[in-house]
């Protein structure tokens, strides 16, 4: 039986045996509580103090400006309703976002729609990027708070964030970018993209799930949304997962180190992918800007067919990938990034989402390719009988 290919990684990744090893090594040497004052604790708060400057470095930020979290989810989380419960509502009270977004994002909006919240849902093109002509006109004075991803993790659209944040500046409406598909994968530059706060996850590049971590600007008016052992400044209280941030601070360490080899890499393996699917079979066509996008990834539409089942079928020939997001997979309907695009609903409920990583090779892409010209042709054959 021929091996398994895992064309998910924007669902997860694998953990990389150097960060198995460090979160081991972590565990057996540096396990005290990092609040303790007693050596043992110090040494944990030392790993800790690692790993939080080699992320804040990867991301042109300082130190101070990182607080680490369970995950992308609590990052946006934290960065919405921390903004929100410490504005001053009387003068600002509107709150963008793309309607492209995770769910973290959506729904937290949603639920600070219900408590006061103007929320305001900025368009995309059918090119899966954030119309920047519309959303620079609804982003004004009144305007919050805006919330655009760096990367779509869908389409793997790259967003138009570095205009967006130079409006917000402009507006002073504070800027949260979630960059949790992005980091690791392409440049990231809170600088650049003149952001407030940036949402990053270490389980999307070779690193531990239940970490993350939240970046900050130095002077961002923001409460905590977790109260307790003010741990993180009193931004994020609860005792810090030392071995997480150990595990997350290699990763991102590992990711810095090959970042230019492996970006090449995996744009080449795409655009294989994307250049035999294109031409091998009928009527399926790329979702989303082919040049702005992730190098990882490739978002395919078959006309006619169901994701689900392409994702069914490449699973019996041992190819793992998903019909859009993982946290929506089980939702039956069309997702709401291809209804954002315009995506036609007969290509849209075709939607096959294959997401390439570290351990893809040239042979995996071909075997995948060959795979589902087999499996559109047998499945539209079914169909016209
Ligand atoms: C864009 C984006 N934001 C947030 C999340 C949530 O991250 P986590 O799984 O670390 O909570 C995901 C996960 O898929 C994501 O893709």
């Amino acid at each position: 039986m021929a091996e398994h290919i895992y064309l998910d990684n924007a669902a997860t990744t694998p953990i990389l045996p150097e960060v198995l090893d460090a979160i081991r090594i972590c565990y057996e040497e540096s396990f005290a509580n990092p609040s303790a004052i007693h050596t043992a604790g110090a040494k944990a708060r030392h790993e800790i103090s690692k790993a939080r400057a080699t992320i804040a470095h990867a991301i042109n930020a300082d130190p101070e400006e990182i607080f680490f979290t369970s995950g992308g989810t609590e990052s946006d989380n934290l960065a919405i309703q921390g903004v929100w419960f410490l504005s001053d509502k009387a003068s600002r009270k509107k709150i963008c976002h793309s309607a492209i977004e995770h769910h973290a994002v959506l729904d937290t909006c949603m639920f600070l729609a219900k408590h006061g919240a103007e929320v305001q849902s900025l368009p995309v093109g059918p090119d899966g990027k954030v119309l920047i002509g519309e959303a620079l006109e609804r982003i004004d004075n009144q305007t919050l708070l805006v919330s655009v991803m760096h990367s779509n993790n869908e389409t793997g659209v790259i967003q138009p964030t570095e205009e967006i944040g130079a409006t917000c500046k402009k507006h002073v409406a504070l800027f949260h970018v979630d960059a949790v598909q992005s980091f690791g994968k392409i440049p990231l530059d809170v600088e650049k993209i003149q952001c407030d706060l940036l949402s990053i996850s270490a389980h999307k590049i070779y690193g531990p799930k239940g970490v993350g971590c939240l970046y900050i600007r130095e002077g961002t008016p923001i409460s905590p949304i977790l109260h307790g052992g003010g741990q993180e400044k009193g931004i994020r209280s609860g005792t810090l997962n030392t071995q997480g941030i150990v595990g997350f601070g290699k990763a991102v360490e590992i990711a810095i180190n090959d970042f230019a080899a492996e970006n090449e890499r995996l744009t080449s393996l795409r655009d294989r992918l994307v250049r035999r699917a294109l031409s091998e079979i009928e009527d399926v066509a790329l979702c989303g800007d082919a040049k702005d996008r992730l190098p990882n990834n490739v978002q395919l539409l078959f006309k006619g067919l169901e994701g689900e089942t392409l994702v069914l079928e490449l699973d019996r020939l041992g190819v793992f990938a998903s019909s859009g997001s993982a946290c929506s997979s089980e939702s039956k309907d069309v997702s709401h990034v291809l209804q954002a695009m315009g995506v036609p609903r007969e290509w849209a409920r075709g939607a096959l989402r294959l997401t390439l990583g570290r351990r893809t090779s040239f042979s995996d892409v071909d075997r995948t390719v060959d795979s589902l010209v087999r499996i559109a042709r047998n499945i539209r054959k079914l169909y016209k009988n």
